[in-house]
């Protein structure tokens, strides 16, 4: 298919091994079909043979994207991952986001890898308050968002509503790429505006996609066919409305993340997949520059790449851990000897993983935009860069100050040293902060949602056998420390009781009181106190 996408309109023609990818992740409210719709692009992508794969029926929600137990319990994504799989020409790299508010930090770290998102909502709810603190993270980083409304089939508020809720709540303009034709029981399909064609839903089979029927526009006579007179009536109507009310398609100002097509359909009816698969493939950006003390452009020569996830355990029976690296630019190849800045070592990549549902195959070849799987023994950390040579530093990875902390305590106390040891691992890993204070024994263990302590507890005892209990610290928030030399040692030596070294050997400040921090500010001109760290080296 010509690739007209693959072009942003000021920059250089990309390679076209590149320009045919399209790296995203979606976000969603929980329950709003994020899962469901990741199946539907699977299957449609090829990458799982039937529907259901994902979700085993009458077990609790979970997808084979989900590695860990705990959220299969749960029946929540605890842990991002990515998948790849091609379609019409391109290929996808689909990165998964937690959908759980307490794994923020891990969803913004994950959205600094793709280049944009679906947002899906649902037709009866609208903008959620998830929706909204993800949309939230999309616009940092002013990522384009194609919105997907779900579960049209069901009765779903007007669209008229839907597409205003989501202007004046999240600030962004509308455009609709597909109306909806009739809703709920009555649900027929769509009218697809970019393309005027009359998309019709398979009621009888869920996992049949919709029967595409192109059009010289809405007064058509071929409509009548299909669609009964009342709602090609009010189709009409609404269509002719929207057009005068709502912005057009702007391609560039949806790469600028200001417009935001939104496609109605049913995910579970595999209604409007089609058309999102292609709206990304047709109108989704290709990979885009990546910010580091320099951009890096995607066609560069050079490989380069930065971790964004490290997943420790994701195979119980190989303690192994995975770096999930976003290439930024150039053509790697297996066996290619990297540079790891962080360490100035090289490091060969002998076995680099893709995703493929829940089988991880090791590929011979990757691609900016890409994201690679590197099984490794803990050297690779969020935030490290791998390069030919040059000493990049990926920016706009933060680590952000824990919001609840507590002190870690061994179940067994002869086996503290090996909880000491875990509790590091999760660190690396990035799924928690572990602070060794200067002062006493023992860790305090910070993290941004409450549930990320049973998260902890369970893998520490399912994956190194020992039992933890997080009891309440004394402390309640911290706060990374620099500054001018002289005022920290001044600072610290002042404040011995409140110091602690994270995982790098980063000054911290423990406290109590938001009035301590304010008033570190008076006492130490020279301190800065932040709440947020980049990781990098
Ligand atoms: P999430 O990952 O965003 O949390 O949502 P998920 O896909 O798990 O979907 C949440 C619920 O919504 C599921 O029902 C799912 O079947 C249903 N759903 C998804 N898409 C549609 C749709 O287009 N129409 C309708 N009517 N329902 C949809 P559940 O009862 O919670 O789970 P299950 O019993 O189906 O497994």
């Amino acid at each position: 298919m010509p690739d007209t996408a693959s072009q942003t309109s000021n920059r250089p023609p990309l390679p076209p091994e590149i320009g045919r990818r399209r790296t995203f992740a979606i976000i969603s409210h929980p329950d709003a079909g994020k899962t469901t719709l990741t199946e539907k692009f699977l299957l449609y992508g090829g990458a799982i043979q039937m529907a259901g794969q994902v979700r085993a029926k009458g077990e609790a929600r979970r997808t084979r994207s989900d590695f860990m137990k705990m959220e299969q319990d749960r029946g929540i994504s605890v842990s991002a991952s990515a998948m790849s799989f091609d379609y019409a020409g391109h290929r996808f790299n689909l990165v998964d986001t937690p959908g759980h508010s307490d794994f923020s930090e891990d969803t913004y770290r994950t959205l600094t890898a793709v280049d944009a998102a679906i947002m899906v909502i649902d037709g009866a709810k609208g903008v959620e308050s998830q929706t909204r603190k993800l949309f939230e993270v999309c616009r940092l980083r002013d990522l384009p968002i194609l919105t997907f409304c779900n579960k049209m089939d069901r009765e779903a508020r007007d669209t008229f509503e839907i597409i205003d809720e989501i202007q004046d709540s999240l600030a962004i303009d509308v455009t609709p790429a597909s109306w909806p034709i009739g809703m709920g029981a009555d649900f027929l399909g769509c009218y697809d505006l970019l393309h005027d064609r009359l998309e019709l839903m398979d009621r009888a089979d869920r996992n049949r996609l919709a029967q595409s029927v192109r059009l010289d526009g809405l007064d058509d006579p071929r409509m009548a066919e299909h669609i009964p007179a009342s709602l090609l009536g009010q189709l009409r109507d609404e269509v002719q409305m929207a057009r005068e009310l709502l912005p057009a398609f702007d391609r560039q100002s949806f790469l600028e993340g200001h417009l935001t097509p939104i496609w109605f359909g049913s995910a579970i009816n595999s209604f409007g997949v089609r058309e999102l698969m292609e709206g990304i493939a047709e109108f989704g950006p290709p990979p885009q520059p990546q910010r580091a003390n320099r951009e890096v452009a995607p066609e560069e020569t050079p490989v380069a790449g930065f971790v964004f996830k490290v997943q420790a355990n994701m195979d119980p029976k190989h303690r192994d851990r995975v770096a999930f690296v976003r290439l930024a630019s150039g053509h790697f190849q297996r066996g290619q000897k990297m540079l790891h800045v962080r360490s100035g070592k090289q490091m060969t990549v002998s076995a680099p993983v893709l995703f493929l549902a829940a089988d991880r195959e090791v590929t011979e070849e990757a691609w900016a935009g890409d994201i690679i799987g590197i099984p490794n023994h803990g050297q690779l950390r969020i935030g490290d860069a791998l390069t030919e040579g040059e000493a990049l530093k990926f920016t706009g990875i933060p680590s952000f100050a824990p919001e609840l902390l507590r002190a870690a305590r061994a179940g067994d106390p002869l086996k503290a040293k090996h909880l000491d040891k875990a509790l590091m691992q999760f660190a690396e890993e990035g799924a928690a902060r572990v602070f060794k204070p200067m002062v006493g024994s023992g860790f305090v263990v910070g993290v941004v949602g409450a549930l990320q302590f049973d998260v902890l507890a369970s893998r520490i005892e399912l994956e190194y056998g020992l039992p933890v209990r997080f009891e309440p610290s004394q402390f309640t928030s911290a706060r990374w420390v620099s500054g001018d030399k002289a005022a920290v040692e001044g600072f610290v030596n002042a404040n011995k009781g409140h110091i602690a070294t994270d995982h790098d050997g980063d000054l911290v400040y423990l406290t109590r009181l938001q009035w301590d921090i304010d008033r570190v500010g008076r006492d130490h001109p020279g301190v800065v106190l932040t709440a947020t760290k980049e990781m990098h080296a």
